[in-house]
């Protein structure tokens, strides 16, 4: 049988000079046709492409709805009038918030960006607006929390991306109208798109213009499907690096798709993408009591997006004191602790999953390096790489760094083609059960070369009598 053990020893020679079973071979002797390559996702070409080198951030979703610890929808789903939600505001006191602690986490996850909410649904502003006085600087805490945030981030260098909803809540001519995500008509209300608007512009300039370099835009809750470019223009001139999401007034520079990772089963994107997903199961702002996800879930969710040369956001919620909850910091480190153990398979790898028929699990790979992630329910303790055809000269696990046996053989299941396929064999996976295991495989040649048009005899059965 031809292990990784004992292919070591005979250096890996069967894979160049395959040993013939007649049988084996009596109909052709073709290459096994590759299937098409996943499509390259086209690169900027400008300083927005940062986006395509750190490609795991922490996203934020921070207010007034923290002190009611429910949702961060709270004034719609729980149908509070306006007039009562804002006195939050008066309770608005994160004494405890410390910049450099969330980047403390943020870096030790591995992340290396962050999007903070600067306004959310309920209009609540983080920042020292001049145009709505619903903001941090009337409060009892009265400190601007994007500034603070934004000298953290330039101090380390870290990319600032922030989130700005268009439906908005407090607003009085914010048409509110009772579609999805906004209240009923208020009494007080006077509906003028084109002034809200100008409120808006207003604000996105001073997020633009007076916190340095913002490295991205996201947009969020277009609810009347308002269509004008000249708003992100506005940010392309100001903010050159700044890469714009498709929740806006026009379709940005990268898609958004949101917790439904289970659902996407697409071999790839066609355009830059970045998916966000919450530790918490019921909301992206803190809850009381939330329910989490459990590593396993996020750690397959990540991997699956950044398999797939997506970016991806992982939001926690910090609590009206201004720390991260204990379970949200608990989950993040163990995230990371993974995360750090097979960033190399994720982040400068790209898309190799074509190079295999199997879909039970994804590829990424560079040079002679591929990864093989088992991001998805794996039924056994082997993985069929078909129609790789190549032994590896070395196969490690990257969670914890031990080798990982291979051999390449004719399995039953293969009768009618009667070829030899690599397969990983005897794999720790009772072991491992609430994370994603990712396997380095470290070849001869260059990845796209590893179908022979020869399969090796693996010698040890005896499939032809
Ligand atoms: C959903 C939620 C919203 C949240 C957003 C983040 O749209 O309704 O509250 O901000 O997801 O992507």
């Amino acid at each position: 049988m031809i292990t990784r053990r004992n292919l070591l020893k005979t250096g890996g020679m069967l894979t160049t000079m395959p040993l013939f079973a007649p049988h084996m071979f009596w109909d052709k002797l073709t290459n096994y046709p590759i299937p098409s390559k996943t499509n390259n996702i086209k690169r900027f070409g400008d300083g927005r492409d940062w986006f395509f080198k750190k490609r795991f951030g922490m996203f934020v979703h921070w207010g007034l709805y923290s002190i009611s610890g429910w949702h961060e929808q709270h004034q719609w789903r729980g149908q509070i009038e306006r007039e009562e939600y804002s006195k939050l505001s008066e309770k608005w006191n994160p004494d405890r918030f410390d910049p450099e602690v969330w980047l403390d986490l943020l870096e030790e996850t591995g992340m290396e960006y962050i999007c903070i909410t600067t306004k959310h649904h309920d209009g609540f502003c983080l920042w020292d607006t001049k145009q709505t006085s619903f903001n941090t600087m009337n409060t009892p805490y009265k400190k601007d929390v994007i500034a603070m945030l934004a000298n953290a981030c330039h101090r380390r260098k870290i990319p600032l991306c922030l989130y700005y909803s268009i439906a908005d809540w407090h607003h009085q001519n914010y048409p509110n109208k009772g579609r999805h995500h906004e209240l009923l008509p208020q009494k007080k209300d006077q509906p003028n798109w084109e002034n809200y608007l100008k409120f808006l512009r207003a604000q996105v300039y001073e997020l633009c213009t007076k916190y340095g370099e913002i490295n991205g835009f996201w947009w969020d809750m277009n609810v009347p499907g308002h269509i004008d470019s000249t708003i992100n223009q506005m940010i392309r001139r100001l903010q050159p690096n700044a890469v714009i999401n498709d929740r806006g007034f026009d379709e940005g520079d990268f898609g958004t798709p949101e917790r439904d990772f289970e659902a996407d089963d697409s071999s790839g994107f066609s355009r830059p993408t970045e998916a966000c997903q919450s530790v918490g199961m019921e909301s992206w702002g803190y809850r009381n009591h939330e329910d989490f996800y459990t590593d396993q879930h996020l750690m397959r969710s990540i991997d699956r997006y950044l398999a797939r040369d997506s970016n991806y956001l992982l939001n926690v919620g910090p609590m009206s004191n201004g720390t991260i909850p204990v379970e949200s910091t608990e989950i993040l480190k163990r995230i990371g602790k993974w995360y750090n153990a097979v960033k190399e398979s994720l982040v400068n790898a790209k898309p190799a999953s074509h190079l295999t028929s199997n879909r039970n699990i994804m590829l990424t790979g560079k040079d002679k390096t591929l990864y093989i992630h088992l991001n998805k329910e794996i039924p056994g303790n082997v993985i069929k790489l078909k129609p790789i055809n190549v032994a590896p000269e070395k196969a490690v696990l990257l969670n914890d760094g031990r080798e990982i046996d291979f051999i390449i053989r004719f399995n039953p299941s293969d009768h009618t083609e009667g070829k030899a396929y690599l397969s990983l064999i005897n794999l720790p996976l009772n072991e491992f059960c609430n994370t994603v295991l990712v396997i380095k495989l470290t070849f001869n040649r260059p990845v796209e070369k590893l179908t022979l048009p020869f399969t090796p005899y693996d010698g040890d059965s005896n499939w032809y009598l």
